[in-house]
Order: structure tokens, then C-alpha cells, then sequence
């Protein structure tokens, strides 16, 4: 493993060793042992959208691990001038030990990892968030000790970065997967095709009652994700009822955790109500992004 660009490169071991070692990494941490396995080392961290839990928990994960970390925005970096991406990946290859890009396109994350010499961590593109779907493994793991025979289902954008990493980073660690969307929001082609291999383990589908029933893990995320601005109204309208709440939660198995990557927005994708009894597992999900990054870090770049 060179690269965390999006799930579909990754094997089931290599997903399972993040795991593993985000556990450890975790209860390192917990308690208080030192473990400066990145002494020495700078992460780059592009930030092209907004982000609360990303820069925070990498900024946050680095510095633990013995490195430092540089928060790199659009407004600073020549590339918010037009330098190519050929250039900036090569100029940043001769000073850093990796970089974590949050951007727009899909495109330029593989672009950084073609042309630079240094491993690239996708922190979000509008087609993959892999570091978010690690952590939610962790988390899942957490509360249902593994994943087999386990249902994941989203509910919400089913063509967004979250859906088309959770199919993959779910069917990938053994759980089955189903997607409740309206149709005119399906999962890019790409990972689509991927599922193929894994028959009836994904369900992609409008009718929210058949998605969530006997669900072991409850997910969604918002409505219109970062850069869809102009299209808020017509999804507020198209998703109006793709949201957990006290109804969609009776389909589930009753000791159904919920998730959301986070940001939220109450009253739209999930209600105050169900965010506030699952605070529990949600918040333990925001922080293993510390753990689970951390893990990609050392991994990638020890
Ligand atoms: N879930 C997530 O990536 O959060 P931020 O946008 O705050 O980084
Ligand atoms: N789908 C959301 C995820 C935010 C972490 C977005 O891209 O804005």
C-alpha cells in the first residue's frame, strides 16, 4: 500500500492491518504510552473544503506520532493560482513525507499520487471520504465485535462520497450493505461494478422500509454535501424522506447502533431525537478518525 487515494485499491488485509492497528494505536493512547513511530516527519495537509474533524484529528494524530503537520489552504498554496498539480505534487515530494488532500475531483488526489514521490491520503473528494469509512469500521467492530452477517445500511445521497465508500469499505470487511436512495441518486458506476463480485450483499433501493429492516448499523449524512450549494433546495426536496428517525429506527434489528460521518443537520437527514439517544456511538465514531488516520499514517509513511 503506497496510497489511501479510495477503498476500491485497498485488499481486505490491508483494510483488516489499519484495523488492527488502530486498536493499538487507540489504547496506546488511552494510556499514555509514547509511540513516536513518525519522529521527524511532515504531513501536508490541502485543504481545498471546509473541515472540523479531519484537520483537527490529522493535525492532532501527527503531532502524537512523534511529526508535525502543515495546514496548506487554497488561499496560501499557489494552486488556488493555477500551478498544476504536476508541479505542486513534485515541489511538495522534495520537502514533505506525505500529504492529505481534501478536494473536489477524484482526478486531482490520483494526479498528486502519480506525478509526487510521497504517499497521498484522500482526506474527501466528492467521490470517496476512505479515512471517514476506516474509522466507522473501527467503530462498528467496537460495538458488534465484527462484521460478518452484519447489514449496513445508508440512507440519504446514495451517489455521494460516503455511500459509494461505505459500499465498499462494508462489502469489503464482510457485512452486507444496502443503500436506500431515490432514483435518480445511485452509486458511481465504478463502485457499482466492484459489487457485482458480491452478488445479493448490496441493495440499492428507494424503499426505505426494505433497506433499514433488521439493519445492525443505521447511517446517513446530509442531503447536499460540500460544493452542491446551488442544489439544496431540489434535494431538500427529493430527499425529504430519507431520514432516520423513531420510525426508520423500528426496521432496524432494536441494538442498532446509528452513524453519521458529521457534520449534521438535525431536523433533515436525522432528527434531534435520534442524534442525541446514538451521541454515544456517533462521537466515538468522530474520534476514531484520530486512531484510524493514524493508522493509515504509519502505515504509509514509517
Ligand atoms: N466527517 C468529516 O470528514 O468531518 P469534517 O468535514 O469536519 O472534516
Ligand atoms: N458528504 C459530505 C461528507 C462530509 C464529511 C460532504 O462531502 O460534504
Amino acid at each position: 500500500m503506497k496510497h489511501l487515494l479510495k477503498l476500491l485499491d485497498l485488499s481486505k488485509d490491508e483494510i483488516f492491518e489499519i484495523l488492527e492497528l488502530a486498536d493499538e494505536l487507540k489504547k496506546k493512547q488511552k494510556a499514555g504510552i509514547e509511540h513516536h513511530y513518525l519522529k521527524g516527519k511532515s504531513l501536508g495537509m490541502i485543504f481545498q473544503k471546509s473541515s472540523t474533524r479531519t484537520r483537527v484529528s490529522f493535525e492532532v494524530g501527527m503531532y502524537q506520532l512523534g511529526g508535525q503537520a502543515l495546514f496548506l489552504s487554497k488561499n496560501d498554496l499557489q494552486i488556488g493560482r493555477g500551478e498544476p498539480v504536476q508541479d505542486t505534487a513534485r515541489t511538495l515530494s522534495r520537502f514533505l513525507d506525505g500529504i492529505m488532500i481534501r478536494t473536489y475531483g477524484q482526478d486531482e488526489v490520483e494526479n498528486l499520487a502519480k506525478y509526487g514521490s510521497i504517499p497521498i491520503i484522500n482526506g474527501l473528494t466528492d467521490f470517496a471520504h476512505p479515512c471517514q469509512v476506516l474509522a466507522d469500521l473501527q467503530t462498528i467492530r467496537e460495538y458488534k465485535g465484527g462484521f460478518d452477517g452484519r447489514k449496513l445500511t445508508f440512507i440519504g445521497d446514495g451517489a455521494n462520497n460516503m455511500a459509494n465508500s461505505l459500499i465498499v469499505g462494508g462489502l469489503k470487511a464482510g457485512m452486507s450493505v444496502a443503500i436506500a436512495t431515490p432514483d435518480a441518486y445511485q452509486p458511481d458506476k465504478s463502485v457499482l461494478d466492484f459489487a457485482k463480485a458480491y452478488g445479493d450483499k448490496l441493495l440499492v433501493t428507494s424503499d426505505i422500509a426494505k433497506a433499514a429492516k433488521d439493519a445492525d448499523v443505521l447511517y446517513t449524512d446530509v442531503w447536499a454535501s460540500m460544493g452542491m450549494e446551488a442544489e439544496v433546495e431540489e434535494r431538500n426536496r427529493a430527499f425529504k424522506s430519507f431520514q432516520i428517525n423513531a420510525e426508520v429506527m423500528k426496521y432496524a434489528k432494536p441494538d442498532a447502533i446509528v452513524q453519521h460521518c458529521l457534520p449534521a443537520k438535525r431536523g433533515q437527514e436525522i432528527t434531534d431525537e435520534v442524534i442525541e439517544a446514538h451521541a454515544g456511538e456517533i462521537f466515538d465514531e468522530a474520534e476514531n478518525r484520530l486512531h484510524a488516520q493514524k493508522a493509515v499514517m504509519v502505515k504509509l509513511m514509517a
